[in-house]
């Protein structure tokens, strides 16, 4: 850090919303050059907070200034203006135009050929200068979540952004691509920016944080030195009681095989190949984990299995069922139950209230439905029992989902999904999102389901949760499977070399 020179000042900052302060008088100091890390509980404030400082929400009280000169954001572009920027959780590029029309989109209209050259070269220094490696001529639909990731990153830096708020970046990377995010966040630390970050994964915020500030239920707690704190402490503050990370023990026995596939192949959305030859089996009592880098074919296994996807060859077989040309509804029928990566496109509909989405799917349940009527009686009932079960922190079951914070989203379809009478679920990245408690508590609510004879299909990129939960772990690389082997007894080195293309056969 250099000195202490201060580039945003926020002093009682005030955001209220129908029935919920999402932040209550708070103050923050962000130095120049700094990287700050805010922390908290699902809906401590976090977002909102980062929205405030971008003029997306205007704060009911409260100052900001900007290095040195109080200031109002009535707008975004009031905010760009200043040298702020911000990356979300999920992107706004558009597929079909490539990074560097990307970058220049919404910088004033009709750019000429010779300018997007002029812009095409001014890219290329600022990756190399930040070291934000992506190819400015792709075009955006070719890229993996973290390539995206980083148009959005030499977006703001393009448009000259000197404070850069970064919510939860890491969620949708892999360790590899956080390692290089980091990377390029100590260099622009290094070149004198201010870097916002927001993140629940506490080993890495000790990693790359200067300072930590941690909100609970909208107020600031505490801001504290890396150097002067720890994980234990940083739980502490967020939730106000100790955490107690548990173990899981694995069942003794199992039952009959739940969920048996064999021999799948599938395409991608591009109709390239997906899956080849895959074939498992998951039996009733336990939790299969599936490894894997995102993008080997995880989420086209998933919908195979979920009935959203047909297989191209081989046969999927439910409690002995064959499901060959079987709908999604069939799937369910079946049990099967599916809680996708992507909860905002697939899992929920944001406007609507939160009840009808804890629902949603299982309006022909005789509970749920008045012939093609919901009861809606039954399905509030059934949402405040999920409020309650699942902690979910929301004014109640009639707010639109679209207004819940990140966290809580995921709570609301892992709740549903995991409530619903099932044989087996399958889980994408249960705990992406969560707060420490709340990563407890699903990770307690998948082993209790294992104990009572539920199957799981656990598909993560997270090494360390797969091995505490998982009975056997399956790794997954360009569509296919390198090799099953029993959790107790996996070394995460070997799983390391799988899922980068060795087999077990070569590893073991
Ligand atoms: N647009 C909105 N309308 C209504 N309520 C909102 C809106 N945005 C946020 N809230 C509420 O404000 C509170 C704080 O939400 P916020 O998104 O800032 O939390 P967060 O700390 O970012 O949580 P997470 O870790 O889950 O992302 C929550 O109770 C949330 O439901
Ligand atoms: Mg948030």
């Amino acid at each position: 850090m250099t000195d202490d020179k201060i580039a945003v000042a926020l002093r009682g900052i005030t955001k209220r919303f129908p029935g919920v302060i999402a932040n209550d008088s708070v103050d923050l100091e962000l130095r120049e050059g700094e990287i700050h890390t805010l922390l908290g509980e699902n809906g401590a404030g976090k977002s909102t907070l980062m929205n405030v400082l971008t003029g997306i929400y205007r704060p009911d009280a409260g100052s900001i200034s900007v290095f040195g000169r109080t200031v109002q954001l009535k707008t975004p572009k009031d905010a760009i203006d200043l040298g702020i920027g911000m990356v979300h959780q999920s992107f706004k590029l558009v597929p079909t135009h490539t990074v560097t029309e990307n970058i220049v989109l919404g910088l004033g209209r009709g750019f000429s050929r010779v300018k997007l050259d002029e812009a095409q070269a001014r890219v290329a220094t600022l990756s190399k200068q930040y070291g934000v490696k992506v190819d400015p001529n792709a075009l955006v639909w070719q890229l993996s979540i973290g390539e995206q990731q980083r148009v959005e990153i030499l977006k703001i830096l393009f448009r000259g952004a000197k404070i850069l708020l970064l919510d939860e970046p890491t969620a949708v990377l892999t360790p590899q691509e956080s390692e290089e995010l980091f990377h390029t966040l100590r260099s622009m630390r290094e070149q004198g920016h201010s870097i916002v970050f927001i993140s629940h994964k506490l080993d890495e915020v000790m990693t790359i944080s200067d300072r930590i500030t941690v909100l609970r239920g909208g107020k600031n707690v505490g801001t504290v030195l890396v150097q002067d704190t720890n994980p234990q402490d940083l739980s502490h503050l967020m939730v106000g009681r100790e955490i107690k990370f548990a173990t899981f023990p694995k069942k003794e026995s199992r039952g009959e095989q739940v969920l048996e596939v064999e021999g799948v192949d599938a395409l991608n959305t591009r109709g390239l190949p997906a899956l080849k030859g895959v074939t498992f089996s998951v039996a009733a009592g336990e939790i299969l984990g599936l490894a894997g880098v995102a993008g080997n074919g995880q989420q086209e296994l998933a919908q195979v299995i979920t009935g959203l996807q047909r297989p191209t060859a081989g046969t999927v077989r439910v409690q002995g069922a064959d499901m060959r040309g079987k709908r999604a509804r069939h799937f369910i029928d079946a049990g099967v139950s599916y809680v996708p990566a992507d909860r905002h496109g697939v899992a929920t509909v944001g406007d609507m209230s939160l009840s009808h989405n804890s629902v949603l799917r299982r309006y022909r349940e005789p509970k749920f439905g008045k012939g093609p009527l919901l009861n809606f009686n039954a399905a509030i009932g059934y949402a405040r029992r999920l409020i309650k079960e699942f902690n979910i922190s929301t004014p109640g079951h009639a707010t639109p989902v679209r207004s819940l914070s990140g966290g809580n989203l995921q709570k609301v379809i892992l709740a549903r999904e995991m409530t619903t009478r099932h044989h087996l679920l399958v889980v994408m990245s249960a705990t992406r999102g969560l707060d420490v408690g709340a990563t407890e508590f699903v990770r307690k609510t998948l082993n209790d389901h294992r104990h009572q004879g539920g199957s799981i299909v656990l598909i993560s990129e997270d090494l360390e949760e797969l091995l505490s939960l998982s009975d056997r772990i399956a790794v997954i690389f360009h569509g296919e499977i390198m090799g099953i082997v029993d959790a107790e007894t996996a070394r995460i080195e070997s799983l390391g070399l799988m899922m980068a293309g060795q087999r077990l056969s070569e590893v073991a």
